[in-house]
């Protein structure tokens, strides 16, 4: 397959090991927005590279289409997850390959070759056009993957630099090479650290076994709490505002090809399992969810080593839907931990990061020239869904610019985010840098 200039380009990017989440990275994320701001300035466009409170972030600007032309701000994250375990990646994740019809790389699908997709589409039509059809603003952040709290401060503090009509986000996907999908709403996020401490230090489980806490166990009970049988979250007022979907929604995700084998078939799950009153669709996009990621502490090296650890901890996020809200549940969620908490162990809840849920405003006019677009691309109109995942941005943008955003995705439902061997099919980049294009036709109509 040839390698054209716009795939090479975005492998200069996936080459720079932007995890946000781990601190030795910030010189990558320093080389990342200097790529990326020479990038703006080659297709024509004004950009700066602006600190936050945490990983800098890059604006870029093209603004001479003139006051009756919309102003659209794009928006991306230059941000990944680590791509650990390495030794499931058949190449290596900061090492882009193409292989068969897809490229490999951490980030490619989640975000940088779906951002890139707007950069190359913008360029292109700069260099055929000259002018663009409407003003464009670019937001590509660094801190997406973890969900700070920076931009929501920089967004209050740039009001008016950000301003714009709409924006529009490829940070999610279609449902196959040829059915488009617009995501509607996405969940919120609210991330934290559980940690349970006895004594201060490791003691000899023969002598002290039988008459201590013991920390793992603790933890264990606490977390075989948080959920019920029928995999409904017990957290005291959980589902207090959790909003009821409307009957066309329902049938709509009733009928998302979303379903138990698709489940099966992308992770490898022997079971799916759930609330059952709820299609698969509904509990991923309309239902509020929790999770353990990590749980750790004790001895878990080679061989036998006989203590009672001094301390446990783990990781637990919760997915919010609208009506909830961030601060709310955490609070719920703190208030009730501690309540498991026995006498004489000490149990604490540190909150990591909050992301609001959203639902936007399909009557918008732009989603109806997104839908054209994809349309004249895929040869099929989109289907619209209420996504599992999350973009704290778009709440925030909505909050406080009253902004919606269209999120249109070009990555496919098995690339991998998150997970070793992430990849993005090369046909995707190129209909998502056609599908941009004919948005962009038909932003000056
Ligand atoms: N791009 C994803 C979110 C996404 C995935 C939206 C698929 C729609 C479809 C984003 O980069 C992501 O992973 N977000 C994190 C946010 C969290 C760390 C606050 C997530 O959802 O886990
Ligand atoms: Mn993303
Ligand atoms: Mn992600």
């Amino acid at each position: 397959m040839p390698i054209d200039h716009h795939l090479l380009a975005l492998f200069e990017l996936l080459r720079i090991p932007t995890i946000s989440g781990q601190s030795e990275h910030a010189e990558d994320m320093m080389k990342a927005c200097k790529w990326l701001k020479h990038a703006f300035e080659k297709i024509g466009f004004m950009s700066e590279i602006l600190p936050t409170g945490g990983h800098p972030l890059v604006y870029a600007e093209h603004l001479h289409a003139g006051p009756d032309k919309p102003t659209v701000l794009i928006y991306g994250h230059y941000d990944v997850q680590s791509p650990d375990p390495l030794r499931e990646w058949t190449t290596k994740p900061f090492d882009p390959e193409i292989r068969g019809s897809n490229i490999y790389a951490r980030g490619v699908a989640d975000d940088k070759g779906q951002l890139y997709t707007w950069i190359a589409a913008v360029g292109d039509w700069l260099e055929e056009h000259k002018t663009l059809p409407a003003n464009i603003k670019f937001l590509i952040e660094g801190e997406e993957e973890v969900a700070t709290h920076n931009l929501v401060e920089f967004i209050g503090e740039n009001q008016s630099l950000l301003q714009a009509d709409i924006c529009f986000i490829s940070d999610s996907h279609c449902l196959s090479e040829d059915q488009p999908l617009i995501d509607y709403g996405l969940r919120g996020i609210v991330y934290a650290e559980i940690s349970v401490h006895t004594f201060p230090r490791d003691v000899h489980s023969g002598i002290y076994g039988g008459n201590v806490y013991n920390p793992l166990e603790v933890l264990a009970k606490i977390l075989s709490q948080l959920k019920d049988e029928r995999h409904l979250v017990t957290i005291p007022g959980f589902y207090d505002r959790v909003r009821e979907l409307s009957r066309e929604e329902a049938l709509e995700l009733a009928e998302s090809p979303f379903n138990e084998e698709q489940i099966m078939r992308e992770t490898g799950a022997k079971a799916v399992v759930g609330e059952v009153v709820y299609s698969p669709a509904a509990r991923a996009g309309a239902r509020p969810t929790l999770d353990v990621h990590g749980v750790w502490g004790g001895y878990s090296g080679e061989g036998a080593k006989t203590i009672i650890p001094a301390e446990a901890h783990a990781k637990v996020s919760m997915r919010l839907v609208p009506y909830q809200s961030a601060d709310h549940i955490f609070q719920r969620f703190e208030r009730y931990v501690l309540s498991l908490a026995p006498d004489g162990v000490d149990v604490d809840v540190h909150h990591l990061s909050s992301g609001e849920p959203i639902l936007m405003d399909r009557d918008n006019k732009f989603f109806k020239k997104a839908e054209l677009a994809y349309k004249k691309v895929f040869g099929k109109k989109p289907l619209y869904q209420l996504s599992g995942g999350s973009i704290p941005i778009t709440a925030t943008l909505k909050t406080l610019l009253n902004m919606d955003s269209v999120l249109m995705g070009y990555g496919l439902p098995d690339d991998g985010l998150h997970s070793p061997n992430e990849k993005m099919s090369v046909s995707m980049f190129k209909k998502g840098i056609e599908t941009n294009k004919e948005l962009l036709s038909l932003l000056a109509e």
